[in-house]
């Protein structure tokens, strides 16, 4: 079972509330660089409120889970053909829990030759301890639970439910 944490309608204000936050703030036409899959409804939606997109790519990247002492490990499927349409990117998440992800997204932009790169993540947890990556602009800060729907699965389920939710059982079965 699965319990609400961000309505359907909470989330489409605030992903038009980004977007306009966005081409506010950022001067001049993006490259908008999906990270697949969890961000792919987030980015479908956001890209379509944004004034001035040069090209939207896709980037899969997959994170392993480390134990308490193996660091997390991410699996990048980043194309040879990924090159500049601009200057700017801005990359899109659908979460920021450790920070790896953005950071090393960062690091791979700036070998591809984007001069000026920028983030955006639908969700950031609210951790104990430092993020190693952060993000410019962030939809709703969350608690440190798993959670799932509009685009985030847990073992490939929930992606297409419209809300984010939790599973009850990650909430002690309430
Ligand atoms: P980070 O590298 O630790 O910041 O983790 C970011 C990635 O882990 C996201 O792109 C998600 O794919 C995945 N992730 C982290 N937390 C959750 C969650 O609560 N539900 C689903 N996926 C998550
Ligand atoms: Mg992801």
């Amino acid at each position: 079972m699965t319990r609400v944490l961000i309505p359907e309608a909470a989330i489409q204000q605030r992903v038009r509330d980004l977007a306009a936050e966005i081409n506010h703030t950022v001067a001049g036409s993006v490259d908008v660089l999906i990270l697949l899959k969890g961000a792919w409804i987030f980015g479908a939606d956001l890209v379509r409120s944004l004034a001035r997109v040069n090209a939207v790519h896709f980037v899969k990247a997959k994170s392993y889970l480390g134990s308490a002492t193996t660091p997390e490990k991410i699996c990048w499927n980043w194309p040879e053909e990924l090159t500049p349409h601009g200057k700017t990117l801005l990359i899109l998440d659908d979460i920021l829990d450790s920070g790896a992800t953005i950071k090393e997204a960062k690091v791979l932009a700036q070998k591809a030759g984007f001069q000026q790169i920028l983030s955006v993540v639908l969700m950031r947890k609210v951790r104990a301890d430092l993020p190693l990556g952060e993000a410019d602009f962030i939809g709703f800060d969350i608690p440190d639970l798993f959670v799932l729907g509009y685009g985030l699965d847990h073992d490939e389920r929930y992606r297409t439910l419209p809300f984010i939710g939790v599973l009850t059982e990650t909430l002690g079965g309430t």
